[in-house]
């Protein structure tokens, strides 16, 4: 059986010179397109229930392991707590968010510095008022990233929350009631300065404080709800591209 048994690969898979940074994609198909199109001397690991995992260098020539946390942060929990046993010890999330401030424009990428953090799963590892902040060397890293590339950035409050239709106020789904609690959240976070919904990064980084390892997440911005529910499809490819391209350029520095 494999050591990291919701991974599925072992630590003998990672060789001598074992990678301590993780990419870590929300989608298994973006992990791919990383190793594919970034690393060299690549080798898939896992494709063990879509959390796809890759071994590879880095331009410099550094290891680094490109894998998928799955949707949400349950499933995020599990693939972290396993690549911190399997050593890793710096993890940039590269995902997809929507914005909630006028000027995060899609297309851009969102640097989260802190998440507001609405996720059950994180309370099984701290406290609900345990903050959700991500490592200041890494961010500082991402931003200085996102300059140096040109790439259209904001850096600000996240917020993390567990799911896409209702905790994010969308009302046109299969559920077009909403609770009481959660009709105008999203108004009442965009006075309060939150740039962006996502569904990962808090858990994430409450757990890079707890279990010590650094954390910081990049996302490009797919959707724009000062307009409209929906993705802004024609936006994705280029947002998902910033998000990697500055998630690269700052791994160059931690790996
Ligand atoms: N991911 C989210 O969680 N929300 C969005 O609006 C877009 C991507």
């Amino acid at each position: 059986m494999a050591d990291f048994y919701h991974l599925g690969f072992s630590l003998h898979d990672l060789g001598e010179y074992r990678p301590t940074l993780a990419i870590l994609s929300g989608d298994p198909n973006r992990a791919a397109q990383i190793a594919s199109s970034k690393l060299t001397h690549r080798k898939i690991l896992s494709e063990n229930r879509g959390l796809n995992s890759y071994l590879g260098l880095l331009p410099s020539g550094k290891p680094v392991l490109s894998a998928t946390s799955g949707m949400g942060a349950p499933s995020l929990s599990i693939v972290v707590n396993e690549l911190v046993q399997a050593g890793i010890r710096t993890i940039i999330r590269v995902g997809t968010c929507g914005s909630i401030q006028p000027q995060v424009l899609p297309g851009s990428v969102a640097i989260t510095k802190a998440a507001l953090c609405r996720q059950g799963a994180a309370n099984d590892i701290a406290p609900p008022e345990y903050p959700a902040s991500s490592d200041p060397f890494l961010t500082v890293a991402l931003v200085e990233a996102a300059q140096t590339l040109g790439i259209e950035y904001a850096l600000g409050i996240t917020a993390s929350v567990d799911t896409f239709y209702e905790g994010q106020e969308r009302r046109a789904s299969a559920n077009p009631y909403l609770l009481r609690w959660l009709q105008g959240i999203t108004e009442e976070y965009r006075h309060l300065g939150v740039i962006n919904y996502e569904m990962e990064a808090g858990t994430l980084l409450k757990m890079g404080n707890v279990y010590g390892f650094a954390a910081a997440c990049v996302c490009g911005v797919i959707a724009q709800r000062t307009q409209a529910e929906q993705p802004v499809l024609e936006a994705k490819a280029v947002a998902v591209q910033n998000a990697i391209e500055v998630a690269l350029a700052a791994a160059e520095r931690f790996a």
